[in-house]
């Protein structure tokens, strides 16, 4: 049998800096710490979030290290995202990830953030019961703050997109909407809670005809917009009076817009293998409607545990395993990329 890899991986694409150590294809540790300062403004102030990564990349690895039970010395190499996300942040951690891999002298692996949530599918961890995997090929729709996308995966390192959203991601919807609530950042887990005792049919908003296996969210987020101006103007607790109510309808319309689209994937590919992954497949709403879906259509249905479908670096670690089996190395000169397929 050949010696267990080890890998310690770095995420800091946006506002969570985070850090994990994987054993082949195993999760041994999975450190995440969220920065709290952006809720006062609504969203995620980028020169805030690279300063926050800078003070908590080194506490964040080192808990990693010491949650795994690995010493620095035992590390085979260091995976790192390279992108896509915030200039800024990215930076920290890419200067980090290439600092440790060259004081330990061991290589560097760079991972795209998005394959990170697709494979995130393939952790194996000592605490979830193993459930199973994808098989190749499949079907991943990854809903996220930034990305809304079909990616056809054809083997792990081997994928493409197959349709993508023209404006708004899907996780921006739900955040755009709780903002127009007065709802705090990020608005997606809160409409999510609210949306639990709220009726979903009660609000109508509609769901847009965008040709091929495209999204658009831009227009259910204008109508959203003027739906709460026109009853708050009528009624100034409008939106107190009916939390929930809207909560449940919004995100009703958006698993709606998802769901459909979805369906004509699976048609228009005739795979039957389905996973979700990124931010948004961690909502109950959409879970349950991809669940229902799976059974009236006869599909095999992955959702990732909860932990790793919003950001984290045991995604990173998965992606960076794999790409350690094929010698897929980075060197020195390499530089992130705040845009990337
Ligand atoms: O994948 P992710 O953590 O970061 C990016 O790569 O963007 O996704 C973040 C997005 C945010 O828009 C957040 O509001 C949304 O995922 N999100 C949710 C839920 N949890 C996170 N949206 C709806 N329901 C949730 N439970
Ligand atoms: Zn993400």
């Amino acid at each position: 049998m050949s010696e267990p890899v080890f890998i310690l991986a770095i995420e800091s694409s946006c506002d969570e800096t985070a850090a994990a150590v994987i054993c082949n294809d195993e999760i041994r540790s999975n450190v995440i710490a969220s920065q709290a300062i952006h809720q006062y403004f609504g969203g995620v102030v980028p020169e805030l979030a690279s300063r926050a990564h800078q003070q908590k990349i080194i506490p964040v690895v080192e808990e990693a290290l010491s949650k795994a039970k690995v010493s620095k010395n035992e590390l085979d190499a260091v995976a790192f995202t390279r992108g896509p996300g915030l200039m800024g942040s990215l930076l920290v951690g890419v200067s980090f990830a290439k600092a440790f891999a060259l004081a330990l002298d061991i290589p560097l692996i760079e991972v795209n953030h998005l394959q990170g949530h697709v494979l995130a599918h393939f952790i194996k961890d000592n605490r979830s019961e193993r459930k199973q995997v994808p098989s190749f090929p499949f079907l991943c729709l990854t809903v996220s703050g930034g990305h809304t996308q079909f990616v056809l995966v054809e083997d792990f390192l081997k994928s493409k997109i197959i349709g993508e959203t023209l404006d708004d991601a899907a996780g921006e919807a739900f955040d755009k909407a709780a903002k127009i609530m007065n709802l705090p950042y990020p608005g997606g887990p809160l409409i999510d809670k609210l949306a639990k005792t709220g009726n979903p049919k009660a609000f109508h908003f509609p769901v847009p005809n965008i040709s091929d296996l495209n999204f658009s969210f831009s227009g259910l987020k204008t109508s959203f917009l003027y739906f709460i101006r026109d009853h708050v103007a009528q009624n100034p607790n409008f939106i107190e009076e009916h939390q929930a109510d809207i909560c449940a309808s919004i995100q009703y319309a958006i698993v709606e817009i998802l769901i459909r689209k979805l369906k004509k994937a699976a048609e228009y590919t005739g795979i039957k293998n389905i996973a979700i992954s990124g931010g948004v497949s961690a909502n109950s709403g959409l879970r349950e409607a991809v669940s229902k879906a799976g059974k009236e259509l006869n599909w095999n249905v992955f959702i990732a545990p909860l932990e790793y479908c919003t950001d984290n670096a045991a995604m990173i670690a998965i992606a960076g395993y794999y790409k350690f089996l094929h010698a897929e190395f980075a060197d020195q000169s390499i530089t992130p990329l705040a845009r990337m397929n």
